[in-house]
């Protein structure tokens, strides 16, 4: 006798598609902040090249975490492809200007994903977002520190503003 083994998902459908698509914006990201990570290792920038380099593998981090939590629910998590990225950046700020952009990008996409979840009724994924949405507060807010303080160091040699940014 055969037996049918059918899984049934517990994720609705449609936030399934947008969980996949947070998986390539997360290794996009991760992606970008290599990038970040070389301009900063070309200048000898220690401090700026150990937080790209940190940033790029909490990014990962976060597309794993996803991805896994797609698969765990009998949904199908789809290896990413990403876009190029690229390595030209004018200057420190335009480094972390890029990188604001970047974060502010990837919380859009969260908050969407997150009401789709709610507005289906798939409290599963919607509570398993929750915690993704204060990260993107986290994120922001963090990087935003770190432009001030470069407004502030604005004129100073890029070696002494690098000594400034927090690698912890
Ligand atoms: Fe995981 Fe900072 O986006």
């Amino acid at each position: 006798m055969k037996t049918a083994i059918r899984r049934d998902m517990i994720l609705h459908v449609e936030v399934v598609d947008l969980l996949n698509k947070q998986i390539m914006l997360e290794q996009k990201a991760s992606s970008k902040y290599l990038a970040m990570a070389s301009w900063c290792d070309q200048r000898e920038l220690v401090n700026c090249k150990k937080y790209f380099y940190d940033q790029a593998e909490e990014e990962r981090t976060h597309m794993m975490k996803i991805f896994k939590f797609i698969n765990d629910n009998g949904g199908s998590a789809m290896s990413p492809e990403v876009p190029a990225v690229s390595h030209e950046f004018e200057s420190m700020r335009g480094l972390f200007e890029a990188s604001l952009d970047g974060e502010i990008e990837v919380t859009n996409a969260i908050h969407h994903a997150f009401k789709k979840s709610r507005q289906v009724g798939d409290f599963t994924s919607e509570m398993f977002l929750q915690w993704f949405v204060t990260e993107q507060a986290e994120e922001e807010e963090k990087v935003r520190d770190i432009l001030d303080l470069i407004d502030l160091m604005e004129g100073m040699p890029l070696k002494m503003i690098d000594e400034r940014i927090p690698t912890e």
